[in-house]
């Protein structure tokens, strides 16, 4: 087993905001990021698949296959939209980078595993100092 990575990237608009929440509860928690008019972010998405190497191509993975999947399924529905409210695999979901990775995570795995290779982590950049990493894990 060998692990590549293809790295992608998106901006995208979102709020923190917890509606059961009083304005101030949201503001204490979320700071900024509740903003009510929205604020933006320049996300990377690095997308780990792992297999085996294949004997005619030295291949694990066609990483033009795997960008055309994570641009199809995730990146050309994510970017330049409100993640709050412009994504049906986001809907009532809070838009935290933790929860978009794992979304994206489900959405991604049938299509890596019909490249004959599995899903290894779904790692989400929302700023250069913050990101998470998924490794389908509960
Ligand atoms: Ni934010």
């Amino acid at each position: 087993m060998i692990h590549i990575t293809r790295r992608e990237h998106f901006n995208a608009a979102h709020k923190l905001y917890n509606p059961k929440w009083s304005e101030e509860q949201n503001a204490e928690v979320f700071g900024k990021c509740a903003n009510p008019n929205w604020h933006g972010h320049n996300y990377n998405l690095y997308v780990t698949v792992k297999g085996k190497v294949n004997q005619d191509t030295g291949f694990s993975v066609n990483l033009k296959e795997l960008s055309v999947i994570i641009r199809t399924y995730v990146t050309d529905k994510l970017d330049h939209k409100n993640l709050n409210m412009d994504v049906d695999f986001l809907k009532d979901l809070m838009p935290s980078t933790e929860n978009v990775a794992i979304a994206i995570w489900k959405i991604l795995t049938p299509h890596v595993n019909a490249l004959d290779c599995q899903l290894h982590c779904i790692k989400l950049c929302e700023t250069e100092n913050n990101y998470v990493e998924y490794f389908g894990e509960q």
